[in-house]
């Protein structure tokens, strides 16, 4: 019986089908050559890299130069250098691959690549973040090893608003298949009708197929979660470059943020009996709805959306793509509530649309931050009228079957919104026409939007009247009279907030709200820094309270995408050199949430939140603000060294409680009731000098794969375990055993220490060194040393 059971198991589960699989994906990422700078004649294949570098891909060079005040990048990118790089790989072809057809996938180039085999051009792509492939087959050789050459040119400058990073900081993938096979992104799944009871879906294959007498054939199976085979399209015969079917699924169990249930599709290419291709692809099927008055709606039941915005890197490892650096920034973003991702102002990893499907979170997938007219010298409104058209295809066709993609965005505060002339000949209309019909070419299953800061019925990118979703970037004052000045349009804040907040730094009186920059946009302050009350916005954004509150209060408010979720390098408002990256972050660079995380985790998650701040260490007299962010509760009572300061409860659309405390040492105590009943106690504590570090991974086990990673936090505390608030010790990293230190960072904006090395200063009490696996297993020993503190050690288990 067990037998019979395996056996059933076996013929019908996803897992069996890649034994037998056809198509072979080899990652490429190991053991290229790199030369930071150009070279003459590297191209060619008989070209000695024997003195450069090896390194692994995905591979930033940026983030290991120094910050640098005379950077072409200026303060927009982060003050770290570009240039030109050269990779090359020699590889052996496996004789197994003759006769068959061998591809290489780029996910991603920073920029202007040019790609060469064995002395032949492959062709070059601009687009710093869009996917794409060659064909080797014809150029590969089996009797002697081949050499592939990638020049990287990321050498104009500035080409980017943010921290662009420069180089192959995607993943390298060799597919090889037989010469019949479904074309590069050959699948689409849609599923134009779901109910409780049914799910209709329609999918569309794509092919290159060989004259052949024989019949080709295609067919897909769905198989659920466990491998069970829920299921079967017919199977079509194929007969030109593109056919469809369609499948129904009886019971469907739906996609949503907190239930992203996946299914696994295999589609399968036969030529006569014999299996030639086979593609996997996860499939969510849901259905959701924006209403002009109601708001958005994921299966039918009604939810805001609650995103942020985030850029692409991921703090101290660069650009360079990390599946669980990725991973964890989501992990960080799902804990708070948040539900939504703009991948502003660009085309993400593939990775983080993987990750978005499997951990519930809706994505706004955004293609350009400019169109033909540039925001920087160099910027890629040079190629926009050449490349714009294949760009934004590739996008669509590479990402259509996400089911946590939900909007596509063609354009974030382009330009071309003015002047304002409502009139067929705008050239901003124009574009906007053209963008919406190539999208619509190959995907009319998702909302098409803008990202406007000039929110205007005149505006010519909406009064072209060729977007689903007006998208309003900032302007409070436009989205509380939208139903008003857009009757019959539906509204989504595509941008909002744009605070500024440095973790562990305060600025009183808390209830008074700095603008920050004024006038021509130079601004300086002894600090650098920006109070982390939630009282300091730019003159364009508004404060988190002041934006949720809104957003908050109007249904026909799909959602929002709060400019940032983490910081990101570059885009130092409102200061400049010597802050190399963002106060936006509700999550500072290192990935340490600051405290306006827990008012966001207070109203978006049920989780039980009571979170006071700042800490208790201030001079002997000064009167401190102290506010709390709570709920699942009525009231908070507050406490100094056991004396009860009052109770506070939230009036109206308040978002916290506060306190103004004249400070003594000692301990802040706030307890929350409910019915009077006490619900959460919580406490901050005048710390004594710092007397020792406390080191903590936020995973023990990682997976020897060359990949993995473990983010280690150093908290520096006094003889209690207190922290202190200030300290600012330098601390130095040793490691041993199968691991290498790849980042330290400690969420300072300030700090010229580089990204790479093996020490960094705690900032306000913390500091972070990211550790990743190699391909052995073992145990990982890293220590902590500082002056005049004992060294600290952690082990981690790499298997
Ligand atoms: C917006 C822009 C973002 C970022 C932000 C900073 O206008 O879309 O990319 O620059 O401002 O506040």
């Amino acid at each position: 019986m067990q037998f019979m059971i395996l056996t059933f198991f076996l013929l019908t589960s996803a897992a069996c089908h890649s034994i037998i699989n056809p198509r072979l994906m080899s990652n490429f990422d190991d053991n290229w050559r790199f030369h930071l700078g150009d070279t003459l004649n590297a191209q060619n294949s008989s070209f000695q890299d024997s003195t450069w570098r090896t390194l692994n891909l995905p591979h930033d060079w940026s983030i290991e130069g120094s910050f640098d005040e005379k950077s072409p990048a200026g303060p927009g990118g982060g003050y770290l250098n570009g240039g030109i790089g050269w990779y090359r790989k020699t590889f052996t072809a496996n004789k197994a691959w003759k006769g068959k057809d061998v591809v290489i996938d780029f996910d991603g180039v920073y920029r202007n690549s040019e790609v060469w085999i064995n002395d032949h051009y492959l062709g070059m792509r601009p687009n710093g973040y869009i996917s794409f492939r060659y064909d080797l087959t014809p150029y590969l050789r089996y009797d002697k090893p081949n050499v592939i050459a990638v020049k990287v040119d990321n050498s104009q400058q500035p080409n980017s608003r943010w921290y662009s990073g420069s180089g192959i900081y995607r993943n390298v993938r060799l597919v090889i298949t037989s010469l019949s096979h479904f074309a590069q992104w050959g699948i689409y799944v849609t599923t134009p009708e779901v109910n409780e009871e049914k799910a209709f879906m329609n999918i569309q294959y794509q092919t290159v197929i060989q004259p052949t007498q024989e019949p080709v054939t295609i067919r897909s199976l769905l198989y659920d979660v466990n491998g069970k085979l829920v299921a079967k399209s017919p199977r079509i015969t194929v007969k030109d470059a593109v056919s469809s079917t369609t499948m129904e699924v009886v019971g469907p169990h739906l996609w949503s943020t907190t239930d992203p249930y996946l299914y696994t599709m295999v589609s399968q290419l036969y030529v006569g009996n014999q299996l030639e291709d086979e593609l996997s692809t996860n499939v969510g099927i849901r259905y959701f709805n924006f209403d002009k008055d109601k708001g958005f709606s994921l299966n039918g039941k009604p939810m805001k959306i609650l995103g942020v915005c985030n850029h692409y890197d991921l703090g101290c490892l660069g650009i360079a793509v990390n599946k669980r650096a990725i991973e964890r920034q989501l992990e960080i973003l799902k804990d708070m509530g948040c539900n939504a991702i703009r991948t502003s102002h660009n085309p993400p990893a593939p990775e983080l649309l993987d990750l978005a499907d499997r951990m519930g979170f809706i994505i706004m997938d955004e293609a350009f931050d400019m169109w033909e007219i540039p925001k920087t010298k160099y910027d890629y409104s040079q190629y926009f009228a050449k490349w714009h058209k294949r760009d934004l295809s590739d996008q669509i066709r590479r990402d259509r079957n996400h089911p946590s993609v939900m909007i596509w965005s063609v354009g974030n505060e382009i330009p071309e919104q003015y002047p304002h002339k409502n009139d067929s000949t705008h050239r901003g209309g124009i574009i906007m026409k053209d963008l919406c019909s190539i999208v619509r070419s190959l995907d009319t299953t998702r909302p098409i939007v803008t990202a406007n800061n000039d929110p205007d019925p005149a505006n010519p990118l909406i009064s072209c009247g060729a977007t689903d979703l007006i998208g309003i970037n900032y302007h409070l004052e436009n989205v509380l009279s939208f139903p008003k000045v857009f009757p019959n349009d539906k509204l989504i804040i595509t941008e909002s907030t744009s605070a500024l907040e440095t973790r562990g730094w305060y600025q009183m009186p808390s209830d008074s709200i700095s603008r920050v920059p004024k006038g021509n946009g130079t601004y300086s302050t002894p600090t650098h820094f920006c109070s982390a009350y939630d009282n300091c916005a730019t003159p364009w954004g508004s404060t988190h309270e002041e934006t949720w509150k809104v957003v908050k209060a109007h249904p026909y408010i799909s959602g929002m995408f709060i400019w940032t979720g983490f910081d990101y390098i570059g885009e130092p408002t409102p200061y400049t050199w010597p802050s190399r990256s963002s106060y936006f972050g509700i999550i500072d660079l290192a990935g340490f949430p600051k405290d306006v995380y827990y008012m966001y985790q207070s109203e978006w998650t049920n989780k039980t939140v009571l979170h006071i701040f700042p800490h208790w260490n201030w001079k002997p007299g000064q009167t401190v603000d102290i506010w709390a962010y709570y709920n699942n509760a009525d009231e908070v009572e507050l406490f100094l060294n056991g004396k009860s300061l009052g109770k506070q409860h939230k009036v109206g659309d308040q978002l916290h409680v506060i306190w103004k405390v004249p400070f003594e040492p000692g301990t802040l105590r706030a307890v929350s009731y409910k019915n009077g009943k006490q619900v959460m106690v919580t406490e901050e504590k005048t710390s004594g000098p710092a007397t020792r570090m406390v080191l903590s991974a936020d995973r023990r086990k990682i997976d020897a794969d060359n990949s993995d990673l473990s983010y280690v936090t150093v908290q520096i505390v006094d003889q209690d375990g207190t922290l202190v608030p200030d300290a600012s010790n330098l601390i130095n990293f040793s490691i041993t055993g199968p691991g290498k230190i790849i980042g330290v960072d400690n969420g300072s904006e300030i700090d010229h220490n580089s990204f790479k090395a093996n020490y960094s200063n705690a900032f306000f009490g913390k500091c972070l060194v990211v550790i990743q696996s190699t391909h052995k297993p073992g145990t990982i020993h890293l220590t902590a040393t500082s002056d005049a503190l004992p060294s600290c050690m952690i082990d981690i288990v790499s298997k």
